[in-house]
């Protein structure tokens, strides 16, 4: 079976291969499908910004779509930046001045607990699904690590004691919000 997965984010495609290495399914990228869409992302939710990107490349392919909307969600910033985590410091999107913008906001702030959140939609020809997954942790003060990617540097996981870019890949795939959200998915596929 052949999904596209419908990211431009090359981490977040790293990690989907990753997660779903052991389905029995081969993961393309748009660019390998030949699809090339630049697509708004005009959601106000993490579920409806992952539904318009998987029915946007859904529309230009017979073949099943899935798609990723995630991102931090920081409780003293009201759940900043969550759908914008992308372009948190504007466009052209920029993952380090996200980052830098984020440990702005947070300077001296002592309530540093956030959230990631990551729903996934698939769209098939026999119906569609989304699943959300979360993981709670805290923001450090600085960068902490070279692994991962976006603000994985400033993620720390208390029972871990580690920021997601300080942890193995093969760890951070099999406790994040993303792995969460694919094994949900995985369970529900069963419905279609
Ligand atoms: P979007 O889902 O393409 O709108 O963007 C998600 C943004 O959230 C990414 O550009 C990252 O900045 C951030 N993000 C989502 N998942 C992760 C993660 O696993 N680690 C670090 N940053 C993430």
């Amino acid at each position: 079976m052949r999904i596209i997965f419908a990211t431009g984010n090359a981490g977040k495609m790293r990690e989907i291969r990753e997660i779903m290495a052991d389905m029995d399914m081969e993961i393309c990228s748009m660019k390998e499908a030949g699809i090339s869409l630049d697509i708004e992302e005009n959601g106000t939710t993490f579920e409806e910004n992952a539904q318009i990107k998987a029915k946007a490349v859904a529309a230009c392919t017979k073949d099943i779509v899935l798609a990723d909307d995630s991102g931090l969600e920081v409780d003293y910033l009201n759940k900043e930046p969550g759908v914008y985590s992308a372009r948190y410091a504007g466009e052209p999107c920029n993952d380090r001045k996200n980052l830098e913008l984020v440990l702005e906001k947070m300077e001296g702030i002592k309530d540093r607990t956030a959230c990631f959140v990551c729903v996934l939609a698939l769209v098939t020809p026999s119906g569609e699904l989304t699943a959300r997954g979360e993981v709670a942790g805290e923001l450090k003060c600085a960068h902490q690590g070279e692994g991962g990617f976006g603000y994985d540097p400033i993620f720390y996981i208390p029972q871990y004691k580690c920021t997601f870019a300080q942890m193995m890949q093969e760890q951070k795939n099999q406790l994040s919000h993303r792995a969460i959200a694919a094994r949900l998915l995985a369970g529900k596929c069963a419905r279609l």
